[in-house]
C-alpha cells in the first residue's frame, strides 16, 4: 500500500507549539492556552460530566449529541440575525473537519472549489482530500473578488460545487467581507446553484464593532449557503470542538454521511454545552476579545514605530493577524532569513496562495506572545526588512 504523505506535508506547519522553534514566535496562528482557557471551570464541568455519567456513552446520532446542539444552536440564535435549531447542527472536530466534511458531501472527483486567493493555507490541503481541484480567485478589500469569481463560473459551469470564504477577520489577511460583497456572493451561488462554504472561525473575535451579518443572512434558507464554526479560538482548541449550520435537518444529515469518526466526543460537545448552557460563553468571548485587542495594540504599537513606509498594512479589527505586503523588490524569506538567525518567526505569505509563487507578503500573528516579545519581534522583523531591502 503507498500512503500519500505529501498531502499532509506542510514544512511552514508549527510542529511542536509547547516550544516553539523562535523565541519571538509571531508565524504560529494559536491561542495562547494558558491565558484563554477558564482552566477551573471547564475542569469542574468536566467532572461534574463524569462523576454523574452524563458524559461516558457514545453520542447516538451522527449530527451529534443532542443537549450541546441545543445549546450550540441557542447561542447561534442570540449571536446571528437567523433562527439556528439543533436538527440544522452537526457537531464535529473543529471547523477543520466540518470543512472537510461539507466538502466531500458537495463535491465529486474532478470538481472545482473556488477558494480566496490568500487563504487559511491549511484548508488548501483540506480542501484536496476530497480529490478535487482548488482554484484561487483574488481577495480585495472588500472581500472575494466577484469579478474574478464570476469568470470562473463561466470557465468552469457545473464543475464549480463550492465556494470556500472566511467572511469575517479572514486568515490571513485581515478582511472583513462588506455587505454587498456577502449578499453577490451569496446571488451568485443561488443562480449558479454552487454552495458557499463560510468559515466563521473569527465571526465573534471583533475588537469594536461587530462584523457584518454571515453569509446565510443573505440565504433565506436556499441551502446555499453552510456554515462551519469553532470553539477553537474562544475558548480551547484541545476540545477540536466546531459544527456545519445547515438550512435544515435533511441537508445537515446529508453532511454526516462521510463522518468517519461516527458521532461526536459526548465529554468534549457536553463540556462545551454546559459551558454555553451555565452562561459562561458570553463573559469568556468578551475576555478573549478583549485579551486578543490587547496582544493586537501591543503589536500595531510596535509596527508603527518600527515598520519602514514602504511596507503596506492595516490595522486588524479583529481576528489573529497582520497581513504586510512588501514591494516588490523585497523577498519575504529574505526578511524571514534575517529574522530567524535573530529569533523571530513569521509567515511567509505565499504559503496561504494557491500557487505560492508570489513572495511579497507576511503574515504577523499577534496572539501568542507578550509585550516584550511582540515588540522584540516586531523591531526584528523590521530590521530584517530593511536589511533585505538593501540586498
Ligand atoms: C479560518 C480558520 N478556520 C479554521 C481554523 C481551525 O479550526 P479548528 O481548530 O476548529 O479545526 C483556523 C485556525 O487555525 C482558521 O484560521
Amino acid at each position: 500500500m503507498v500512503v500519500c504523505l505529501g498531502l499532509f506535508y506542510t514544512p511552514y506547519h508549527p510542529e511542536n507549539i509547547m516550544t516553539p522553534k523562535y523565541p519571538y514566535d509571531l508565524r504560529t496562528g494559536y491561542p495562547n492556552t494558558e491565558i484563554l482557557v477558564p482552566h477551573e471551570k471547564l475542569a469542574s464541568i468536566a467532572q461534574d460530566l463524569l462523576l454523574t455519567d452524563r458524559a461516558t456513552q457514545y453520542g447516538g446520532v451522527l449530527q451529534g449529541p443532542l443537549m450541546p446542539r441545543e445549546r450550540i444552536a441557542e447561542w447561534l440564535t442570540d449571536h446571528s440575525t437567523q433562527t439556528a435549531t439543533p436538527e440544522q447542527l452537526v457537531i464535529t472536530a473543529g471547523a477543520i473537519a466540518a470543512t472537510d466534511l461539507v466538502c466531500r458531501t458537495v463535491t465529486e472527483p474532478g470538481s472545482i472549489v473556488v477558494v480566496e486567493d490568500p487563504t487559511f493555507y491549511y484548508m488548501i490541503n483540506i480542501l484536496k482530500m476530497s480529490h478535487i481541484d482548488v482554484v484561487g480567485a483574488p481577495m480585495t478589500r472588500e472581500g472575494i473578488d466577484l469579478d474574478a469569481l464570476a469568470g470562473l463560473v463561466e470557465k468552469y459551469g457545473d464543475r464549480l460545487k463550492l465556494v470556500y470564504t472566511i467572511p469575517s477577520f479572514h486568515n490571513p489577511t485581515g478582511v472583513n467581507a462588506s455587505p454587498e460583497n456577502r449578499k453577490k456572493l451569496v446571488e451568485m451561488a443561488q443562480q449558479h446553484n454552487f454552495t458557499v462554504l463560510e468559515d466563521t472561525t473569527y465571526q465573534w473575535l471583533y475588537f469594536d464593532s461587530p462584523p457584518p451579518p454571515l453569509c446565510r443572512h443573505y440565504d433565506e434558507g436556499s441551502g446555499h449557503v453552510v456554515s462551519v464554526g469553532s470553539f477553537s479560538k474562544t475558548l480551547m482548541p484541545s476540545l477540536r470542538l466546531g459544527w456545519i449550520w445547515a438550512a435544515n435537518e435533511a441537508h445537515a444529515q446529508s453532511f454526516t454521511k462521510f463522518k468517519g469518526d461516527a458521532v461526536a466526543s459526548t465529554l468534549n460537545s457536553g463540556m462545551v454545552g454546559e459551558f454555553i448552557g451555565r452562561g459562561l460563553y458570553e463573559s469568556q468571548l468578551e475576555y478573549a476579545r478583549n485579551h486578543y485587542s490587547e496582544r493586537c495594540g501591543v503589536l500595531v504599537e510596535a509596527l508603527q514605530k518600527e515598520i519602514p513606509d514602504y511596507v503596506e498594512w492595516d490595522v486588524p479589527q479583529g481576528g489573529y493577524f497582520v497581513w504586510m505586503t512588501l514591494p516588490e523588490h523585497i523577498k519575504a524569506q529574505d526578511v524571514l532569513e534575517l529574522s530567524q538567525v535573530r529569533g523571530a518567526d513569521f509567515m511567509p505569505g505565499r504559503h496561504a496562495f494557491v500557487d505560492g509563487a508570489d513572495d511579497r507578503y507576511m503574515r504577523l500573528c499577534f496572539t501568542m506572545m507578550d509585550d516584550e516579545k511582540l515588540q522584540t519581534g516586531a523591531k526584528i522583523i523590521a530590521e530584517s526588512i530593511e536589511a533585505a531591502a538593501a540586498r
